[in-house]
């Protein structure tokens, strides 16, 4: 189930960026801010939400758009991640494909949002 793999993958980035938090906090190291604020946010704030609805309302994740949106950012958020860390810590050279990469994820918020549009309002609710 779609609903079910958003939440646990989410749950792992919000191990991973809280790590990230608990480390640049040891070191006093700040760098990687961004990163962690996005890896929680982006990896796990919003696929969560995203899983959630579709616990409420199943028929959301299961068209054809959801599987393109759901594999689209579950490619471009990792990616991003590593290519902006790879950024920050001095390889500027890299920006190209971050910003190519945050496209991509750009493009599968304007699907969950077309997605979302086109099932919400007539999908039945999950019942207990
Ligand atoms: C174990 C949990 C966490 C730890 C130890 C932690 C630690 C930190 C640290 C050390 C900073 C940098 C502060 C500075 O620049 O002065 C930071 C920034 C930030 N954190 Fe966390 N954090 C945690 C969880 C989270 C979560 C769950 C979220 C979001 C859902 C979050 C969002 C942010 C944001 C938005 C920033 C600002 C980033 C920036 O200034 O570029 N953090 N965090």
């Amino acid at each position: 189930m779609m609903a079910v793999r958003f939440l646990k993958i989410a749950a792992l980035y919000l191990v991973a960026g809280m790590t990230l938090g608990a480390y640049m906090g040891a070191t006093e190291n700040f760098t990687l801010a961004p990163v962690h604020a996005h890896v929680n946010l982006l990896g796990f704030m919003i696929p969560t939400l995203i899983g959630l609805i579709g616990l409420v309302r199943p028929a959301v994740l299961e068209t054809r758009l959801a599987t393109v949106f759901f594999w689209l950012y579950q490619i471009t958020v990792p990616v991003s991640m590593l290519a902006l860390a790879w950024m920050l810590i001095g390889h500027r050279s890299i920006a190209p494909v971050v910003g190519i990469f945050s496209g991509g994820m750009w493009l599968a918020a304007l699907l969950y949002a077309i997605n979302l549009w086109m099932t919400l309002s007539h999908t039945p609710k999950n019942s207990p």
